[in-house]
């Protein structure tokens, strides 16, 4: 990639620096969603002899970071899913493992794959792995119904005008055999937004974007395998920290880490013990201050959880 590919400001930042005393000699840390290498910077920076372990499904994130940094041994990079990629450790082995989700603001700025509806020149591709599965505009066509396609945009964003989009989108994609742009969907979902509700069109073009993205990478699915593998490869004392950036994906998190800390019978007297501690009662949020200087940064919210 030759364009100017550096526009990542890493979300809650701070908020994660915060645990670094978590951090010692020989530490092993895992970078789920390594993207511009925000988190992992920071982790390489801190004055320790720690070990990164980072992954992301983006090839183009890995080779802009290797081209733009010099090697270090500290930090292994490799182009994988963070559910795979954390399977390959042994049990009890991270200090910290950090999950920052969605895309990057490089991805959103420079990929060319239409992750923002306001890319009308971009293909609707979406895809963070561009050598796995079909772009969005050929998945759509595989599916056999509208009906399908108005479930998938209402379960991956709860929007309410899920069957009358589908239903416009699914006919018009299934109509046209060729490459589809971003400015052809955004024509077909005004189409299906009855005026009065007009008003909503951006919120409406943002959700069905992501219920489309959500899909398109199978994020859900990947995001609870990772969070239950996860859970054992953390040291005693080890944290997950996970960032999420919309309502579904924080829900996703939030159940997963309130089951995960409940107490468990241990033995047949009915004792129980809890094995992980939710550090976060409230998420973190950014302050105003990081949301003035980066507008992504307004819906993230950063839960952690410590393993006992
Ligand atoms: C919000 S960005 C991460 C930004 C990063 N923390 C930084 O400071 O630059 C999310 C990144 O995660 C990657 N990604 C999304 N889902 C993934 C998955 N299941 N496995 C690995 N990487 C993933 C995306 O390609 C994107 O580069």
């Amino acid at each position: 990639m030759n364009i100017a590919f550096n526009n990542h400001k890493p979300v809650l930042l701070e908020a994660i620096s915060k645990y670094e005393s978590l951090i010692s000699d020989g530490s092993n840390i895992f970078d789920g969603t390594f993207g511009g290498g925000g988190y992992s910077d920071y982790f390489l920076k801190s004055k320790t002899d720690v070990h990164i372990y980072a992954c992301d499904l983006d090839q183009n994130a890995i080779d802009y970071y290797i081209s733009n940094n010099s090697k270090s041994n500290k930090l292994q990079l490799v182009k994988s899913n963070f559910e795979d990629y954390i399977s390959f450790f042994n049990s009890s082995f991270f200090d910290i493992i950090v999950a920052d989700l969605g895309y990057s603001s490089n991805q959103l700025d420079f990929s060319n794959r239409g992750f923002s509806y306001l890319k009308g020149d971009e293909v609707l591709d979406l895809r963070y792995n561009t050598d796995d599965d079909l772009p969005a505009y050929q998945k759509i066509r595989l599916l056999k119904t509208d009906r399908e396609l108005s479930k998938v945009i209402f379960q991956y964003s709860g929007e309410t005008f899920s069957s009358r989009i589908g239903k416009n989108l699914f006919a018009f994609i299934s109509a046209n055999n060729q490459v589809i742009y971003v400015s052809e969907i955004v024509k077909s979902i005004e189409a299906s937004i009855p005026k009065k509700f007009m008003h909503k069109r951006n919120a409406i073009l943002s959700r069905v974007w992501q219920a489309l993205r959500v899909w398109v990478n199978n994020e859900f699915d990947s995001l609870e395998n990772f969070l239950v593998t996860s859970l054992d490869k953390l040291k005693p004392s080890g944290m997950l920290m996970v960032t999420c950036f919309n309502s579904l994906e924080d829900k996703i998190v939030t159940k997963f880490m309130r089951n995960a800390s409940k107490k468990d019978i241990v033995d047949d007297f009915g004792n129980t013990e809890q094995f992980f501690e939710i550090i976060t009662k409230k998420p973190i949020t950014p302050s105003d201050l990081e949301i003035q200087n980066n507008i992504r940064s307004r819906s993230a919210t950063l839960r952690i959880i410590k393993k006992i």
